[in-house]
């Protein structure tokens, strides 16, 4: 081994997983030992003969970095003296609040206890520098959950009384990220759907969203996209009877009933963005035992938060994720509608209105447009709910196709 390696042991809180070498130059995994413990391996990465698929774990650890596309992240990076975020990584042994997965040095006798950022004070320097506060001073401390914080958008780890939370901005002209996952986390409440409470938090005028963390000590989070590697997808499934399969593979209860309603969400807030890195699973870190699907988070990307005024309730370049590229297909992947009390919402976009209310980025003209789109999405749903055509499943169906027509039968 030369000095531009270090071994580190890849730790799932105290038990030691693998050893692994890293690379200083280029900050990848350079080398993997024998697996010691197979059961904690990251979800989703193969392992073959008491051997881990280097590239995969490499994906999987440099996922684990502020991606590249983050906002703001050239000039921090410049202001931290770093070429890329990888390097930030090793500086915080890979620890995050979203996980209990890091490295131990090899040389090193420390434990998860003493470092984990649940039970320990965390340095607010890098979150400083990514929300461009800070400048760079000889006492800073790189030892932050930031460091490993995933998403496009502004961000960073705060304690508030105690507890983990993550501040999130918004983007553009608009800023309205922010409103709308608050907005979202209202209907949520208002429908029972479990999810992540967002609050606002409006600092020198911009928007900014907090929520607290739902990861304990005890559990892990899981992205949809790691539990659809568990499994390989056959050719004719479709992505949604993939991760539904994968799911029942691992013994992961209630996925469907959580797809529903996250459907039904994505429907209403017009949600263009629930890539599958943006929901997925809890399991229990030490039994291993899954728990369920993750509380729904991350639903800012919607209500035409990107699109000028004047586009707001249309359906133009309108994109949807992660089973449909429209909602209007999407939604017809939703089992049951049983659940659904649509007349919850009733004045909701009134809700919406009083969040908005003083913000320099959502002027009286958007703020009209977005409650009535809201109230529009919510009779559109009610119309879809209250179809005599809703009873199955559009992947319960077999699909005949006929020169110009299609017919839908049921299997
Ligand atoms: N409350 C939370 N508790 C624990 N982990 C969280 C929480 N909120 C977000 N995360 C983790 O942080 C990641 C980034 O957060 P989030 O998805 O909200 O950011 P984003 O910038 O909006 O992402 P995107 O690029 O998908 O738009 C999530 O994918 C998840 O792994
Ligand atoms: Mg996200």
């Amino acid at each position: 081994m030369t000095d531009s390696k270090k071994k580190y042991m890849l730790m799932h809180k105290n038990i030691s997983v693998a050893e692994m070498e890293l690379d200083e130059a280029s900050c990848a995994i350079s080398a993997i030992g024998q697996v010691l413990d197979e059961r904690h391996v990251p979800v989703g990465i193969p392992v073959k003969k008491a051997m881990i698929d280097r590239s995969a774990l490499n994906e999987w650890w440099k996922g684990r970095a502020i991606p590249a596309s983050r906002a703001g992240i050239k000039s921090a990076l410049v202001e931290l003296n770093l070429t890329t975020t990888q390097k930030l990584l090793e500086k915080c042994l890979g620890l995050s609040l979203s996980d209990q997965y890091w490295i131990c040095p090899l040389d090193s006798t420390i434990s998860w206890s003493q470092v984990n950022f649940f039970d320990n004070m965390f340095s607010d320097d890098v979150g400083n520098i990514l929300f461009g506060q800070g400048s760079s001073s000889e006492h800073m401390s790189l030892m932050s959950p930031d460091n490993t914080s995933d998403g496009w958008l502004k961000k960073k780890w705060k304690i508030i009384d105690g507890k983990r939370c993550l501040m999130k901005g918004g983007s553009g002209a608009t800023q309205q990220e922010p409103y709308n996952e608050v907005l979202a986390s209202r209907i949520m409440e208002r429908l029972g759907i479990p999810h992540v409470k967002y609050s606002l938090l409006v600092e020198n005028d911009y928007p900014y969203s907090v929520c607290e963390d739902f990861i304990t000590p005890q559990t892990d989070l899981i992205s949809a996209w790691y539990i659809m590697q568990t499994i390989k997808k056959q050719n004719h499934a479709s992505v949604y009877q993939h991760y539904l399969n994968c799911c029942e593979a691992q013994g992961i209860p209630g996925i469907r009933e959580s797809l529903d309603r996250m459907m039904v969400l994505d429907y209403l807030i017009v949600n263009e963005d629930r890539h599958q890195n943006n929901f997925g699973v809890v399991r229990n870190a030490e039994t291993l035992v899954y728990m369920g699907a993750a509380p729904l988070f991350d639903s800012g990307t919607a209500l035409w938060f990107d699109k000028p005024t004047a586009m707001i309730g249309t359906k133009a370049k309108i994109s949807c994720k992660p089973f449909k590229s429209s909602h209007e297909e999407q939604i017809k992947l939703v089992s049951s509608f049983d659940w659904l009390d649509l007349n919850s919402l009733s004045g909701i976009e009134e809700e919406l209105r009083e969040l908005v209310r003083g913000s320099l980025f959502i002027d009286e003209a958007r703020c009209d447009a977005l409650c009535k789109a809201l109230k529009d999405r919510v009779k559109m749903l009610s119309g879809i709910v209250n179809s005599p055509h809703n009873n199955y499943p559009v992947d319960n169906f077999r699909v005949i196709k006929r020169e110009s027509s299609v017919i839908q039968l049921p299997r």
